[in-house]
């Protein structure tokens, strides 16, 4: 058998794109209530405040916080062993800089998490998943302020002491990394609550943003160890590997350095320093963050147990090529060219089943500490037919083809792997386009792009399909 019995199956979601009520139960504006509803040819975009007129469809989302019950209830018909969502900080502190945390927030989650619990599922809580509390973003510039590193390990460490015997798998950032393309302003606005447009050095703006996220992600470490050394804690990276278009050593070089990007946080969250490469970059391109004294030593102290990644899809690049990447929402490069072996996917997102044992391997190979994918999938859009199914082949056939490469890493690789929890396990909001017709899920939920639908909630193919996978711990596919 290729994976442990204890291996985590389960699925994925965030806060944000999930539960709705936005603004129920004392919670706050985050920085995604800020966002409208956009396409794949047509940016989301960011509203000074929320605007009448506009549709913004994270406040709705797919109303997992009233529904809640039943939907834990079909996860666990699938015999999920995890659920993976965060806890929206903005439910706990609605504006981020109170002292005292909101008890209704709380009492939410702690319900939530009784009711996973209930059926045995582990919840694997994300601590920030793109919506810090709008107030820090609009008063206090985002996480280029130093003293949002504060605000956050308070957050952080109210929930886990609450938590502490319900939750046992933390990751502090979800995909932490997406900032590092700083031309398109939707990545600094959900990672840091910062438009990267606004600064000259947009670069450095974003090296200090993402400082002042891994300090306070290493002393949450270290906290949360102290409060219940049972945690298992980590880091959360979004993994686009990029491969070298041809053998020309130019291309080799140019996906070696473009890879410098995806290690840069990784390596910090991880090692617990900078990599040298980064510090050459510093210098040579003048975009050193500042950091005070002691900042090392708590990079040091407070290295992640495990790297949590999201892999949909990879990217070639090739040493002549030269775009703009400022509409870019596929994690490509200024070097990025169409991989001419793989296909892509009606949003434009290559489909490489071998890219993840690549990044299985890679990943692993670099850092030698259990690895958890806690992001995969394939968005589609469905049709639910009259007779209220779904026939997602497509979905079965990219999930089957994943899940066997990334067997072939444990198995062949040699690679320790936690888990596997594919991303909006039930249809929820789009990340970059906010759509909903851009559907994960194995389970269809009756909501369309702009609100409206009846909300109930439909079994697809797939849902039959992946309770047989995790019935059969990944042997029967
Ligand atoms: C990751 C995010 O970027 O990919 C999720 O962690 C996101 O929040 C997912 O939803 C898929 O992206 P999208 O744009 O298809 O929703």
């Amino acid at each position: 058998m290729a994976l442990s019995d204890r291996f985590l199956w389960g699925g994925a979601v965030a806060a944000n794109q999930l539960e709705g009520g936005w603004n129920e139960g004392g919670k706050g504006p985050s920085v995604i209530d800020m966002m409208t509803g956009g396409s794949s040819t047509k940016m989301r975009r960011i509203t000074d405040g929320v605007i009448e007129g506009e549709y913004y469809p994270n406040h709705e989302a797919v109303d997992f916080y009233h529904e809640y019950k039943g939907d834990i209830a079909l996860m666990a018909e699938m015999g999920f062993k995890c659920f993976r969502t965060n806890i929206a900080w903005t439910r706990i502190f609605p504006n981020g800089d109170e002292l005292e945390p909101n008890e209704e927030g709380l009492k939410f989650y702690d319900d939530m998490f009784d009711e996973l619990l209930k059926y045995g599922i582990e919840p694997v809580i994300t601590l920030s998943h793109f919506e810090m509390p709008y107030h820090l973003a609009k008063e206090y510039g985002g996480w280029i302020n130093r003293k949002v590193i504060d605000f956050f390990v308070r957050f952080a460490v109210t929930v886990m002491e609450r938590y502490k015997d319900k939750v046992k798998y933390w990751m502090t950032f979800n995909e932490i990394n997406n900032q590092s393309n700083t031309s398109a302003d939707i990545f600094g606005w959900t990672d840091s609550g910062v438009l990267f447009s606004q600064y000259e050095n947009k670069k450095k703006a974003m090296y200090q943003a993402a400082h002042h996220e891994m300090v306070a992600g290493a002393m949450v470490v270290k906290k949360g160890h102290e409060i219940n050394p049972d945690f298992k804690i980590g880091c959360m990276c979004s993994f686009v590997p990029f491969y070298p278009y041809s053998c020309n050593p130019d291309d080799i070089m140019t996906a070696t350095e473009c890879m410098h990007e995806r290690f840069y946080f990784g390596d910090v969250q991880i090692r617990g320093h900078y990599p040298a490469f980064a510090k050459k970059e510093w210098k040579r391109e003048g975009t050193k963050p500042e950091m005070l004294p002691g900042d090392e030593e708590i990079l040091a102290e407070g290295k992640c147990d495990y790297l949590g990644f999201s892999y949909y899809m990879t990217n070639a690049v090739k040493a002549d090529v030269k775009k703009d990447t400022a509409e870019s929402l596929d994690g490509s490069s200024p070097y990025s060219i169409a991989n001419p072996y793989v296909k892509a996917s009606d949003w434009g997102w290559q489909i490489d089943p071998v890219g993840l044992r690549y990044a299985l391997v890679t990943l692993y190979e670099r850092y030698e500490i259990p690895l958890f994918i806690v992001e995969n999938g394939f968005g589609a859009i469905d049709i639910l037919k009259e007779d209220k199914t779904c026939d997602d082949d497509y979905r079965i056939e990219y999930l089957r083809a994943h899940i066997s490469e990334m067997k072939k890493a444990v198995e062949i690789d040699g690679v320790d792997l936690m888990g596997y929890t594919p991303w909006g396990c039930i249809d929820l909001v789009s990340f970059t386009t906010g759509e909903l017709k851009k559907r994960y899920g194995f389970i269809y939920v009756d909501k369309n792009d702009d609100g409206t639908g009846s909300g109930k909630r439909y079994r697809k193919k797939s849902f039959g399909w992946y309770k047989n996978v995790i019935r059969t711990n990944g042997e029967e596919l």
